[in-house]
């Protein structure tokens, strides 16, 4: 690699994604030896032969470090661009982190959700909550913020349903919810700062098309 080549940047929501992303990259000749150490609480990691960065963030922030082009490139999950609504394209699905946003709450809360009432309804995802329900369903509800355990929400009587991540289920078999209706599909995705799609654009294709052809 040349010198003066400028370093291409990557931020990955840390956790299972950063790993299963690695993963993938290992398989296209994209390395970070030092990310493996499980035990390391550094941010930052560099390929310096590569001219690669990498930094982990928290997931919700992975587009907001894009969209300002500190990052030319990130890796997030579908759930938080809707929710985030950043500037950034996105070029990628990359098949993993798959699961389902849903409407949950307990089965008799399916009538409510028939007859249109106003309704609560808890969710880490407000944006999408809302989106969901007065831009698809035309139903006007009341949409309290939360950050987590949203399961939590009907049992304990904050909220009539919630609208969360579904991946295996057992969550809500374990909390004596279920899938009332289900709002999209979410999986991984590849997203590229504006300017940087421009110029680093050799680089950034040929990343691109090297991932399509791994993935097909
Ligand atoms: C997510 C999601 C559900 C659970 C779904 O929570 O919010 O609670 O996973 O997975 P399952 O269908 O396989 O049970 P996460 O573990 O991210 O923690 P959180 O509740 O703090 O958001």
């Amino acid at each position: 690699m040349k010198d003066d080549m400028r370093y291409l940047t990557f931020a990955l929501g840390k956790g299972r994604l950063a790993k299963q992303t690695l993963e993938l990259f290992e398989k296209i000749g994209i390395t970070c030896e030092e990310m493996k150490d499980k035990n390391s609480r550094k941010l930052i990691f560099v390929n310096e032969e590569q001219k690669l960065k990498f930094f982990l963030s928290k997931g919700p922030d992975v587009p907001t470090y894009v969209e300002y082009g500190v990052a030319d490139i990130g890796v997030v999950g579908k759930d938080t661009l809707l929710e985030e609504e950043k500037r950034a394209y996105e070029v990628l699905d990359l098949g993993f982190g798959k699961c389902r946003m849903c409407v949950c709450g307990p089965a008799s809360a399916k009538e409510l959700l028939k007859h249109h009432e106003m309704i609560r309804v808890a969710s880490k995802y407000p944006k999408i909550a809302k989106d969901y329900f007065y831009n698809q369903k035309h139903q006007t509800v009341d949409i309290i913020k939360l950050n987590g355990s949203v399961e939590l929400g009907p049992i304990v009587g904050l909220s009539d349903v919630i609208v969360d991540i579904v991946e295996t289920g057992s969550t809500l078999r374990e909390n004596g919810l279920e899938v009332l209706e289900e709002v999209c599909p979410i999986s991984a995705r590849m997203i590229v700062n504006q300017v940087s799609m421009k110029m680093e654009s050799e680089r950034i294709k040929k990343l691109i098309a090297d991932l399509k052809e791994q993935l097909a």
